[in-house]
């Protein structure tokens, strides 16, 4: 059995790689350099890298390996939350307890920062040591769960779904796609760089839809009655931008007891894995009952 790590274990080593993740700059304007390594370095839960190496190691793998898909995959949450803030988007100040990117950095920065990050994120996936078919499989599975058929695609259903009463057929689509297609892909790539066979994989991917799904749903209970501070952006967001969230359709009670049945389903696909599992459905459990 591969050696089990703590979160905080985990947490060290993303970080450490995040560090050297931004390329140095070889010219004078350094503006965006910084941009990235500020909404990069500053807070963050870092679930989905945590996913991705706790799933390369319940499937054998090894984690140095997947290190650089798990920093992908961070980097392209830490743009696509660059832009949701941004004027145009939700129109947010503040991140990770701090003036958000565009307010830090100026409008224009930040988009770039944004897009930087982006396509930094690919270069960063092929400097992992697995199997050139794995780095290809990791490409090929990241630019479609990222892009306009995954967290894009659920950006868009977001925003056209403001200022209108939604169904909750709708909120799926858009929760599973903005949200829950980028914590699928953090899980499914851990399993790639390990080699994982076929059950392994379908079980990652029941796991992490549920816990995508739920994820949001906390997301959406927390800017209704989250503490600012403790949440580090700001509460009453969605409503004051007339979003559609799982508390507007379902409201606060019922939205609760959705998020701890749904990741009980998270929870019953991770049975193949045994007692090895208990991380992650610890780490599941944690997430219905955080504060930011
Ligand atoms: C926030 O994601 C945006 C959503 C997709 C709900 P996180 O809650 O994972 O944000 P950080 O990375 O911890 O700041
Ligand atoms: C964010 O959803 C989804 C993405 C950034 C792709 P939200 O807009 O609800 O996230 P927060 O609440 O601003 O973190
Ligand atoms: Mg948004
Ligand atoms: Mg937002
Ligand atoms: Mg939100």
């Amino acid at each position: 059995m591969n050696k089990k790590f703590k979160l905080e274990e985990y947490i060290e080593i993303i970080n450490n790689y995040i560090d050297k993740a931004v390329p140095e700059c070889f010219f004078g304007e350094d503006i965006v350099h910084q941009a990235m390594k500020y909404s990069l370095s500053v807070g963050g839960k870092r679930i989905r890298p945590v996913l991705t190496l706790e799933f390369c190691r319940l499937c054998g793998g090894d984690i140095n390996k997947a290190l650089p898909f798990a920093v992908a995959a961070e980097m392209i949450h830490t743009y696509s939350l660059i832009h949701d803030d941004l004027p145009c988007m939700d129109d947010d100040d503040m991140r990770r307890g701090m003036p958000s990117c565009h307010i830090k950095f100026g409008e224009e920065y930040a988009l770039l920062a944004g897009d930087a990050l982006l396509t930094r994120a690919f270069g960063v996936l092929t400097e992992s040591e697995a199997s050139p078919e794995a780095v290809v499989k990791a490409v090929s599975l990241l630019s479609e769960l990222s892009g306009v058929s995954g967290m894009i695609g659920g950006q868009v259903v977001d925003l056209k779904n403001e200022d209108k009463p939604c169904t909750i057929e709708v909120l799926e689509t858009m929760d599973s796609l903005k949200t829950g297609a980028l914590i699928k892909c953090a899980s499914l790539l851990g399993v790639i760089v390990a080699g994982g066979n076929a059950q392994q994989y379908e079980a990652a991917r029941c796991f992490s839809e549920n816990l995508g799904h739920a994820f949001q749903i906390v997301d959406d209970i927390l800017d209704v009655i989250g503490d600012e501070k403790e949440l580090g952006k700001p509460i009453g967001s969605d409503r004051e931008s007339g979003k559609s969230t799982y508390v507007s359709v379902l409201g606060l009670e019922k939205s609760q007891q959705y998020a701890k049945d749904i990741t009980a389903k998270a929870i019953e696909a991770l049975s193949i894995f045994g007692d090895d599992a208990d991380f992650l459905k610890e780490l599941a459990e944690k997430l219905i009952n955080r504060k930011n």
